[in-house]
């Protein structure tokens, strides 16, 4: 019963990749390397990759994280780095205030993308209420998106790791995680 199962969903397996590994041959012809292997994207990524081969740039940027993200995990400095939090108000508050000062600039008041100083950057500021939502928003991948910026993937993510210690990082995560709180915001003293 089980090896039966086991047969039926090796042979699954083997069906979609097969038809992925077309896909990636097709496009690699094309000289789209960096579009490869977003398959494991769910959603827009992937209906947009799979729709139309020629992904803006910063789509493109975009994807290049998250694909790295699958592929290779996250630098040894970030492998099973995870939130000594269990966040309480004062957690989250903190990470408000933190956010406001460090990230609204870019990524907006309630992390819609919208800030003034990301208007004109490509790729844009990312979606944060929306991306923290995702299953790819685990403690190993924010800590090094937000650790090492995107010096990596050539965009303008600054590194937070010589400005915020990870306990602060942390705190911001817990306040995107809290749906970005009013009562945060109010706590927060303006600047
Ligand atoms: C100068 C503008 C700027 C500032 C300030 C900034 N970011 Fe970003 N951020 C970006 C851009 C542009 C991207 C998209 C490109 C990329 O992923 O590198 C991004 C991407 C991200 C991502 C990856 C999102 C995804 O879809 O995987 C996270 C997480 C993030 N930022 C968190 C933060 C946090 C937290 C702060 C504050 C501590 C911050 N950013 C400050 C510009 C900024």
């Amino acid at each position: 019963m089980r090896t039966r199962t086991l047969a039926v969903m090796a042979a699954a397996v083997v069906v979609v990749a097969s038809g992925f590994g077309a896909g990636v041959v097709a496009q690699m012809g094309r000289g789209h390397m960096m579009d490869d292997g977003d398959f494991w994207q769910p959603g827009w990524m992937h209906r947009h990759m799979w729709g139309r081969r020629d992904a803006p740039p910063d789509m493109r940027a975009r994807m290049q994280r998250h694909w790295t993200f699958m592929h290779e995990g996250v630098p040894k400095a970030y492998q099973r780095a995870q939130s000594p939090l269990k966040p309480t108000i004062a957690d989250i508050t903190e990470g408000g205030t933190l956010y406001t000062e460090n990230c609204a600039s870019c990524h907006g008041k309630s992390g819609m993308g919208d800030g003034e100083a990301g208007k004109s950057l490509t790729p844009s500021p990312a979606l944060l209420a929306w991306m923290i939502q995702r299953p790819v928003a685990v403690d190993e991948y924010l800590m090094w998106t937000i650790s090492e910026g995107g010096a990596e993937f050539k965009t303008d993510m600054p590194a937070f790791k010589g400005a915020l210690q990870r306990e602060q990082i942390w705190k911001i995560i817990a306040y995107m995680r809290a749906g970005f709180p009013a009562v945060a915001k109010k706590a927060a003293p303006k600047k």
